[in-house]
């Protein structure tokens, strides 16, 4: 069986899957995520889950993905079980809905490359001019759109493997730099206070139920993202160390992003964290105030490169998103790559209009409806948001384990795992999946996504 299209190496596989991992979900995400959330209580909630449910499902994920060579639906019934490829069917659903709001975002974060290479930190203040704005942030959705096709028309080794593994470590280090820059700043501490120390009295049901949103989405699970990219790893590899690696990059990325943004909204709001739980709008107000306050030539080559390293980020999260889709059609429709690209990049972009308009340019969905403990109405890409991160992928993740333990059977994922991983025979890691995979994470999961729908709609 030898895996298809394939990566060139091991190293192509870790950078591209956690290329997908490491996105919008980690910068953008995960700090208004943690500011509507209360702090630190939610991030402790979100590392909990992170290392305890979503490494196992991870490892299921991209073991079926390798077992098998096959896509998201297709894995299904490549090991006899074609009744269940509806779990597949539902991940094509999610990539579809998550990358319709996810490349609204990615091209905010385009056009803002040119809001700071024109040193206009004055965007902060016009931001919901520039959101509203529906020929600007159209174009350059459907620019970002266009890229990602590209890229995903091109092929898996050609196309992913070469970006990450330049633009990642360079991402990491530009964080830092801010880190480090934000620390300095007046009133940094209350920021990290207010991300750092959990207030117990913060925790609510959409606190859980967000951090575990938060947790699939950043680390790209629940939908057969990785299914899709395991199916293109060698037998000989080890999937326990590149998961785990994988998994420690995208949390250490999400937890430096708070680093970076929590200082600063210290300093910005004297200490008092007011706004902190503005949502999707944090990153991109707080960001530029700051390359403002460096001010001149170095603030607007700061800036611009950040939002340029972003963009990459952002770029090998899409093309994964995208690549679900792409890999089911080309495989069960059997149509060409071309034509598979275009017809989800079509449906993908219809699909995010609404998004587009609900900010400012249409009322409607802009106020699009309210729910649960929240206190305003959400605009029409925080429905879908949440419904697709916070019901669709715990589904899909709750889906993918009870197939895997009870339908496949836990000795096969065992087999799987162990294939290339010698160390794991007699690992830590093994003894918890085995108490875990069966009826601890699916109850937990279940739990969570019956929580959500209740809290949510009811
Ligand atoms: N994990 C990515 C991010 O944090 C987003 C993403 C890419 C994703 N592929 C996915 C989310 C698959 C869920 C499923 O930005």
């Amino acid at each position: 069986m030898a895996p298809r299209g394939g990566f060139s190496n091991r190293l192509g596989f870790i950078a591209a899957a956690a290329g997908s991992a490491v996105g919008l979900g980690n910068i953008w995400g995960f700090p208004f995520e943690v500011g509507q959330g209360g702090g630190g209580i939610f991030v402790l909630i979100y590392l909990f889950f992170c290392f305890t449910l979503c490494l196992p499902v991870m490892l299921t994920e991209v073991a079926i993905g390798r077992r098998t060579n096959k896509n998201a639906v297709g894995a299904f019934t490549a090991l006899g079980y074609k009744r269940w490829n509806f779990i597949g069917k539902l991940g094509v659903l999610s990539g579809v809905l998550i990358l319709s709001f996810y490349n609204l975002i990615a091209g905010w974060s385009f056009g803002y490359i040119f809001e700071m290479a024109t040193a206009n930190f004055n965007i902060s203040e016009g931001f919901n001019s520039f959101t509203s704005d529906l020929l600007k942030v159209g174009s350059y959705a459907l620019i970002f759109m266009l890229m990602t096709s590209l890229v995903v028309s091109k092929g898996i080794s050609g196309g992913i493997e070469k970006i990450a593994k330049i633009l990642m470590p360079t991402l990491i280090l530009m964080i830092l730099g801010v880190v480090i820059y934000s620390l300095t700043l007046p009133h940094s501490m209350e920021g990290l206070k207010f991300y750092l120390l959990p207030d117990l009295s913060e925790i609510k049901f959409s606190t859980i139920y967000n951090a575990m949103g938060q947790a699939f989405f950043s680390l790209s699970l629940g939908m057969g993202a990785l299914i899709t990219y395991g199916s293109y790893v060698g037998k000989n590899e080890n999937l326990v160390s590149s998961v785990t690696f994988i998994t420690l990059a995208d949390v250490g990325i999400a937890v430096l992003a708070g680093l970076m943004i929590f200082p600063l909204v210290g300093f910005l709001t004297e200490g008092s964290m007011s706004g902190v739980n503005s949502g999707p709008e944090l990153i991109f107000v707080t960001l530029p105030k700051i390359f403002g306050t460096i001010g001149g030539v170095t603030g607007a080559i700061v800036g611009t490169f950040f939002f340029i390293l972003l963009c990459f980020a952002a770029l090998t999260s899409t093309v994964s998103l995208m690549e679900v889709p792409v890999s089911y059609t080309v495989d069960e429709w059997g149509i060409s790559r071309k034509k598979a690209v275009v017809i989800s990049a079509i449906v993908v972009f219809l699909v995010g209009i609404p998004s587009m308009l609900g900010h400012g340019f249409s009322c409607f969905f802009t106020e699009f409806a309210q729910f649960g403990d929240s206190e305003k109405p959400l605009n029409f890409l925080g429905v879908i948001m949440g419904i697709a991160n916070d019901t669709f992928l715990p589904l899909g993740g709750f889906l993918i384990m009870i197939f895997a333990s009870h339908i496949w059977k836990k000795e096969n994922l065992d087999q799987e795992i162990m294939m290339g991983a010698p160390k794991y025979e007699s690992s830590l890691l093994r003894k918890y999946m085995h108490l875990s995979t069966s009826y601890i994470i699916p109850i937990v999961l279940f739990s969570i996504f019956v929580t959500t729908v209740i809290n949510t709609f009811f």
